[in-house]
């Protein structure tokens, strides 16, 4: 069976620190691969993307690979024909899936019936390229480090997931402030806890949250597919947006993060996305380097 990543922690951390040294090497130049030659990529998008699909193509492009854009309309997952059967005719196409959707079980399924890799895009419960990028995002902007301190502030989704599933892997210290009915994934979390190098807080104090962290990162409080619940998920988040008056409270050395599109005024304001400590587009920027990494690493495996 070739390997996948449908989450994190399908990956050892020595296998994440593979991928961010790929992509540091990849990155500076070092190093132009080009796994993908001669082979096409399905991206099937069920969400809008403008960072993801535009990195990925680019990426599959520098890799020596062909994109193909393949929307819900035509291929209809999972109601059309079984996910299983698109899986096993796809991987007699193509190189390699590349798949953002809603469930994280077609994923899976898309995954167990293919015979190349498939990377999930985002799914309503993980966002793993996102937090690989992230990840080599604070290495690269704040040095190596034994431990970080992450401060996540807002709604605890598919992002907050992905920092707790990097958490379970790697040490990282990871406070997030929450409204206790937006908390994250309870069986992800308690994972994240099983590592003795990890602390995980939970705390719907944004302040004790923030307190020395040296990354503030936040995400829309409405994810997609959740756009009906705006209004009351922005009343019980409203107190966890990231301003200037919380930002001075972090480690004065700190970096802002926000993995976009972002709704500016609502969990962030503007004067933080575009002050001197917002990482923000380097961050954004870094989702091209992550995704030619993690394809060439798994694709190196095959
Ligand atoms: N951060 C991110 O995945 O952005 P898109 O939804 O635009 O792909
Ligand atoms: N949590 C957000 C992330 C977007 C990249 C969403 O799922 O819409």
């Amino acid at each position: 069976m070739p390997r996948s990543l449908c989450q994190i922690t399908d990956l050892t951390a020595g296998e994440i620190k593979e991928i961010l040294d790929l992509c540091r090497r990849m990155k500076s130049g070092e190093i132009s691969p080009k796994p993908l030659a001669g082979r096409s990529v399905a991206c099937i998008f069920t969400k809008p993307s403008l960072r993801t699909r535009v990195s990925f193509e680019t990426g599959i492009n520098d890799l020596g690979g062909h994109a193909m854009y393949i929307t819900d309309n035509e291929i209809q997952l999972g109601r059309r024909e079984s996910v299983a059967d698109a899986a096993r005719v796809l991987s007699r196409y193509v190189g390699l899936i590349m798949i953002r959707t809603f469930a994280q079980t077609d994923v899976e399924e898309l995954a167990r019936y293919s015979s190349v890799p498939v990377v999930n895009g985002l799914t309503d419960l993980v966002h793993p390229c996102q937090i690989l990028g992230d990840y080599f995002t604070v290495t690269e902007q704040l040095g190596e480090k034994e431990r970080y301190r992450i401060a996540y502030l807002g709604d605890g989704n598919n992002v907050t997931n992905s920092w707790l599933n990097l958490a379970s892997l790697v040490p990282l210290e990871l406070r997030i402030g929450t409204a206790q009915e937006c908390a994250p994934d309870d069986s992800i979390t308690d994972r994240a806890r099983g590592n003795p190098d990890s602390e995980i807080l939970l705390t719907d104090d944004p302040k004790e949250a923030v307190v020395d962290a040296d990354v503030l990162y936040t995400d829309v409080w409405a994810s997609m597919g959740q756009k009906d619940l705006a209004a009351e998920k922005a009343e019980k988040l409203k107190r966890f947006q990231i301003n200037s008056a919380l930002l001075a409270r972090a480690n004065p050395k700190a970096i802002v993060l926000h993995c976009l599109p972002a709704e500016r005024g609502k969990e962030i304001t503007d004067d933080v996305m575009d002050g001197p400590q917002s990482a923000i587009f380097d961050q954004a920027e870094n989702r091209l380097h992550i995704q030619k990494a993690i394809m060439t690493f798994l694709l190196n495996q095959a």
